[in-house]
């Protein structure tokens, strides 16, 4: 069986006297399924399954024997994963605030304060973006919006299948 979900490390920092945040770790994140049904604290870089664990949701190891059969929904699931971190003055007087991604496995869109920042479909995919315009002095939100690889992927052979169709008459 296949873990299919992110696995990633992320922080920003500023160029020419470099200060540099940290946003991984384990009693930031907070993870919580598109339906809101289940939820609990995550670590960062880490794994839904492991996260789901920890928090007493998964009872089983994801994979023993036939288990990776009964888990089935967790990867047929959008989970959003989000954190506060805080912009100090010295960072927020920055022209430049990178935010360095080094891997989200796989489809999902990152907000940071609710604004959209960036589309990610290839978990090996490293990002470095600005994000300086997105960030305010304080209190900041970021989010990490899975989509369930499972409908992505049928959805992308749908569309293949259509347009493979259409060359061929
Ligand atoms: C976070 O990432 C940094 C840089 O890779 C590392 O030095 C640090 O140990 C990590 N901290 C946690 C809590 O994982
Ligand atoms: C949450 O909802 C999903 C989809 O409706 C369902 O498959 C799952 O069993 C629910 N989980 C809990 C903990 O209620």
């Amino acid at each position: 069986m296949k873990i299919s979900l992110l696995l990633f490390l992320l922080f920003p920092y500023v160029l020419s006297k470099t200060i540099r945040v940290d946003l991984n770790g384990s009693n930031q994140w907070m993870f919580r399924s598109g339906n809101g049904n289940s939820s609990g604290m995550a670590t960062v870089p880490g794994d839904i399954y492991a996260d789901l664990q920890a928090a007493g949701i998964l009872d089983v190891d994801p994979l023993s024997g036939q288990n990776g059969v009964k888990l089935k929904w967790i990867g047929r699931t959008n989970w959003v994963y989000e954190r506060k971190f805080n912009v100090d003055q010295a960072m927020f007087s920055k022209n430049v605030v990178l935010l360095v991604i080094r891997g989200l496995d796989t489809v999902c869109n990152v907000y940071i304060n609710d604004e959209f920042v960036l589309a990610n479909e290839n978990q090996f995919h490293e990002h470095v973006i600005n994000v300086r315009r997105y960030l305010q002095l304080g209190n900041n939100k970021l989010v990490v919006d899975f989509t369930a690889p499972v409908g992505y992927a049928y959805q992308k052979a749908r569309t293949y299948e259509v347009s493979l169709e259409k060359n061929q008459t």
